[in-house]
Parts: structure tokens; C-alpha cells; sequence
């Protein structure tokens, strides 16, 4: 059976999106079998999907992208959960009954956001909804800039919330931009680089979590 994860939180620009790209590459380079499922309007990994196409071949993504239709997901999570290793929900930016049933889908929640006192007060909200759905999450510390004594004092006060959060974080670096706008992960560049050894540490951290 197949492991449910989501990439949420209602403020945009915290990663999702990128963050979902980056792990699905990742698990499939390694060999599992990954749905990813867009359940953004945006559509942003869809986008990206179709780059990663364009770039592989319609065939060689290595990824499948499912499609997300609210009406009833709970059901047919349970079918897609039989076919797949990992299934990757990339979350709209909002709370709506959308978000609810996707934490309610997902064996655990990721909440990417960005270590700045605005982001943490809008993220919030999101992780007490997941409390509510009883469901774990864990907080992803993105677009950490190296030495930032802020990072340290919104850890504080992440944990002061009662959010856990994970070891692994994920720097701000240009090559997560770039690779989004060619359908790629930055491990498909090569797994050497300072990005590339975050999103692996990060995928660990997770299966470490989930199983
Ligand atoms: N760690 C990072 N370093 C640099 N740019 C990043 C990083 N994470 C995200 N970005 C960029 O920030 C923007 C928002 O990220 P995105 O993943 O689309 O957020 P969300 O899906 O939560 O709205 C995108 O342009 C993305 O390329
Ligand atoms: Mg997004």
C-alpha cells in the first residue's frame, strides 16, 4: 500500500509546489513508483509536468500525474494508493473544504514555509486545522538563507506553536527556480549539489516519518 503525502499551507509561495516536483523526481530516480496530484487551480506542477514532457519525452517523466476531482477523493485515494508507491499532493493556497480533504487523504502533512515572521503567522492557522483532522504534520523550513539569525528565532517560535519541524531545510538557491521551468528536479542535474543533498536528506527525513 502506497504512502499519502501533501505539500500544504495556505500561503502561497512557501514551496509547495517546487518542493512536490523536487521529492517526486527524487523517489522515481530511486526507482519507486509516483502520483503526483494537482489539486491547485494554479495548476503550477501540471505546468511543470508538461515541461518535464517536453524535456523526457511524453513517456520517460518517470512520474504519473493523476488528476484531483474533490467530489470523492477519499474513494479514490484508496484505489490509487494499490498502484502507486508515493503519492504527492501539491495543495491549494487556501483553507477550503479542498484542503480539509486532502489532510484528510494524506498519511501525513508537509508544511513548507518560509522562516519570516509573516509566513509563520499565516501558517499558523493551516497546521491547527491539521491538528484538528488528527493528522501529524511537520514543518519544512524553505528559502532559508545561510547564516540568518531570523531563521533560529522563527524555529522558536514555530515550536513555541507546537509545530515539529524537520531537521532537514532547504536553502534558497537560483537552481530550484531554474529546473521548475524546465520540468526537471534537482536531483535529475546531478545529486552532488547543495540543493541536490538537501532534497535527498529531506526525502530520507520523510520516509523515516511515513513508514
Ligand atoms: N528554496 C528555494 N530557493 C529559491 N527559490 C525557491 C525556493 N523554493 C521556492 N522557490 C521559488 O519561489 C516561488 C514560489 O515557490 P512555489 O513552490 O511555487 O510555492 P507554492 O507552490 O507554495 O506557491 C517559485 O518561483 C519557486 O521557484
Ligand atoms: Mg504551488
Amino acid at each position: 500500500m502506497g504512502k499519502v503525502i501533501s505539500l500544504a499551507n495556505q500561503k502561497g509561495g512557501s514551496g509547495k509546489t517546487t518542493i512536490s516536483s523536487n521529492l517526486a523526481v527524487l523517489w522515481s530516480n530511486s526507482g519507486y513508483k509516483v502520483a503526483i496530484i494537482d489539486a491547485d487551480n494554479q495548476k503550477s506542477l501540471s505546468h511543470w509536468f508538461e515541461s518535464r514532457k517536453g524535456y523526457y519525452g511524453e513517456n520517460d517523466t518517470g512520474i504519473e500525474l493523476l488528476k484531483y476531482n474533490s467530489s470523492d477523493f477519499l474513494e479514490q485515494i484508496k484505489e490509487i494508493k494499490k498502484k502507486f508507491d508515493f503519492i504527492i499532493i501539491d495543495s491549494p493556497p487556501s483553507i477550503t473544504m479542498d484542503s480539509v480533504i486532502i489532510v484528510r487523504s494524506s498519511n501525513h502533512v508537509f508544511v513548507p514555509v518560509q522562516p519570516t515572521p509573516v509566513d509563520i503567522v499565516a501558517t499558523i492557522p493551516f497546521l491547527d486545522l491539521v491538528k484538528k483532522e488528527r493528522r501529524e504534520s511537520t514543518v519544512i523550513l524553505n528559502r532559508v538563507m545561510p547564516r540568518a539569525r531570523l531563521t533560529e528565532a522563527m524555529t522558536l517560535r514555530l515550536r513555541y506553536a507546537g509545530a515539529k519541524i524537520a531537521r532537514s531545510k532547504i536553502t534558497a538557491k537560483v537552481i530550484l527556480a531554474e529546473t521548475y521551468s524546465v520540468g526537471r528536479g534537482v536531483v535529475d542535474i546531478g545529486i552532488n549539489s547543495p540543493s541536490s543533498r538537501e532534497i535527498i536528506n529531506l526525502g530520507n527525513e520523510i520516509l523515516r516519518k511515513i513508514y
